[in-house]
């Protein structure tokens, strides 16, 4: 029996092993490389997708898990005006350095920003927490979220 999940608003008929975790079926099979593999433990953020508009992790629950649920991966977020907010708010305070954590920040930002237009300081800081970044870029990417919010100037 196939697999059938939901992404990206198109319907797709999953080969992989239902049980293989969903962040492999996007990765691998279907080539959505946005969302990246970090621990594989569900301690990083890096591999955050949307589902039903909820951050959730992929790299640890089986695929199956998700049938009839709405995925969006970061590939999708720029159809959304939040997501495109987003994006170009990270651009402009330059909220990449590397770059490994910044699609799971992004998923997590565009979230936050939809379900909290104007977002708190506090709050914009417990949506990022568990996105772990070894560059040490939540400064900017705080400044991008007040960006996007239309909170800042994003000046230094
Ligand atoms: S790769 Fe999923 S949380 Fe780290
Ligand atoms: S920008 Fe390098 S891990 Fe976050």
């Amino acid at each position: 029996m196939t697999l059938a999940l939901r992404i990206n608003g198109a319907d797709r008929e999953i080969a992989s092993d239902p049980e293989t975790p969903l962040i492999h079926v996007l990765r691998d099979e279907l080539k959505l490389k946005g969302a990246k593999l970090g621990c594989g433990l569900e301690q990083c953020g890096a591999c955050a997708v949307l589902v039903d508009g909820e951050v959730t992790l992929s790299c640890a629950t089986p695929a199956a898990v998700f049938a009839g649920r709405e995925i969006t991966t970061i590939e999708a977020l720029g159809d959304t005006p939040e997501g495109a907010r987003v994006q170009e708010a990270f651009v402009a305070a330059s909220a990449a350095q590397c770059g490994y954590c910044t699609p799971g920040l992004v998923v997590a930002v565009t979230a936050l920003l939809q379900r909290d237009p104007a977002p708190s300081r506090e709050a914009a800081m417990a949506a990022l927490t568990p996105h772990l970044c070894r560059c040490g870029s939540h400064p900017r990417v705080l400044r991008a979220v007040e960006i996007a919010a239309g909170q800042g100037q994003g000046q230094q």
